[in-house]
């Protein structure tokens, strides 16, 4: 698969964040908190929060991702010896009212004026989706919000790549998969959805097993493709 015949499929499943939705953001007030060790703050709390959600699928122990989030959070915080609950208000809400990555929307709508159905599927609880495709005005560009929630299990499981099959009653000829998480990439692609990577983050890509994967450089350069 190249880069040209993504434009193709039909049916356009995006992985919510990292990808369309920010997941880190330095405010001033949090430097304040937390000083050097603000990066750290945010780098460690995203890596647990993914991690726990590995880990709870192994143990059949499922908990929303506002939960996963919330603990991964704590974990960062206390490992990093900031105790100002503030830290709580300032960073949750990258996750509760979430904001789009530049370029996010124009790829959208450039996908809607091409007639494609435009599906997020997401280890987002429907709440922090739905807030998410309104608050920053999508709405119009997103035909289908899929959820994790629905099944209680996280990605890369095979079971949630299927859930958007089913749901959207796509075949995997016409359903092309896109996340800028390579773990995301490797568990779509591997379940057998054609997947595109990202790479918005200028990642070194990594030791998994990777399946029928196309690579792109960030948001603008895939809209650039499909005019
Ligand atoms: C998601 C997380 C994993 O939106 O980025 O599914």
């Amino acid at each position: 698969m190249n880069i040209q015949d993504i434009s193709n499929k039909n049916y356009f499943v995006f992985d919510a964040f990292g990808t369309l939705f920010k997941t880190s953001e330095v405010k001033a007030e949090l430097t304040q908190i937390a000083g050097e060790k603000t990066d750290n703050l945010i780098n460690v709390w995203r890596n647990k929060q993914l991690q726990y959600t590995w880990l709870r699928n192994e143990m059949n122990r499922y908990q929303p991702f506002s939960t996963v989030t919330r603990d991964a959070l704590d974990y960062s915080m206390r490992l990093n010896g900031i105790t100002d609950e503030k830290v709580f208000d300032i960073l949750l809400p990258l996750y509760d009212t979430p904001q789009l990555i530049e370029g996010a929307k124009d790829l959208l709508k450039t996908l809607k004026e091409k007639d494609k159905t435009v599906a997020i599927l997401s280890n987002g609880t429907r709440s922090m989706l739905d807030n998410g495709v309104q608050l920053t005005g999508i709405q119009y560009y997103v035909d289908h919000i899929l959820s994790v929630d629905d099944i209680g299990i996280y990605k890369p499981q095979p079971a949630v790549y299927q859930m958007a099959l089913e749901k959207l009653e796509a075949t995997t000829a016409e359903l092309l998969f896109f996340s800028s998480n390579q773990w995301d990439v490797s568990g779509a692609s591997n379940f057998g959805l054609d997947a595109c990577w990202i790479n918005q983050y200028g990642e070194t890509k990594e030791g998994l097993p990777f399946g029928n994967m196309v690579e792109t450089g960030s948001l603008r350069e895939l809209t650039s493709s499909f005019l």
